[in-house]
């Protein structure tokens, strides 16, 4: 793999500024759900560095659980549609509030995928916590009740988000270079 150094375009988020608005969004949260109890579900794998920054900031009771997804379509960075259930949740969401915890909306097509599915087992409440929004390719119409930061559209990694799975441990949002990054395993 190569040192990301060498394909990182720019610093899109950085570290103080993701924590602020984390901060900000953990006191949204604070205050909505005031007095109720709450489930996170993180969507696996980008949601997971976001969900325990955000976590650790909630005062509102809350469980924690994790679902999976994974979506084929023209290309491995493009999602288009064909999103697949790989790994269910564990709690009964039954008239419970749920916050559903992402990295990133990009087509609007996964996390079009998990409401539809989330609806049919009648949660009180279902609602989108969103770090990052690309507005520009939404697809399909979603609604983000806590949003991050809108971006443009560009590939981004780090905080949580992958490319080809590395570098999620990256503390701030960066833009890769396509131009230069290689795909590990091809020579060019
Ligand atoms: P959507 O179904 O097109 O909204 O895609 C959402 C998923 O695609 C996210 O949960 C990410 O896993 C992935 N994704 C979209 N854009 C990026 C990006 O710029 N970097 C890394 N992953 C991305
Ligand atoms: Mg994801």
């Amino acid at each position: 793999m190569q040192d990301y150094h060498e394909f990182l375009s720019e610093v899109l988020i950085d570290e103080d500024t993701l924590q602020k608005r984390i901060s900000e969004l953990a006191a949204e949260i604070n205050r909505d759900y005031a007095g109720q109890d709450l489930i996170l579900l993180c969507i696996l794998r980008g949601g997971m560095v976001f969900l325990v920054d955000l976590m650790r900031q909630l005062d509102v009771p809350h469980e924690v659980d994790i679902m999976a997804i994974s979506s084929y379509g023209r290309n491995v960075r493009e999602s288009h549609g064909n999103v697949r259930l790989t790994l269910d949740l564990q709690l009964d969401i039954r008239d419970r509030n749920v916050l559903l915890v992402e990295d990133i909306i990009d087509s609007g097509n996964t996390i079009a995928y998990v409401l539809e599915f989330l609806s049919t087992r009648m949660p009180r409440s279902l609602r989108v916590c969103s770090l990052l929004d690309k507005e520009e390719r939404r697809e399909v119409v979603v609604p983000i009740h806590y949003r991050g930061f809108t971006i443009p559209d560009k590939f981004v990694f780090g905080y949580g988000l992958d490319i080809d799975e590395y570098f999620r441990n990256l503390p701030f949002i960066g833009v890769v270079d396509l131009d230069k990054y290689k795909q590990p395993g091809s020579n060019g």
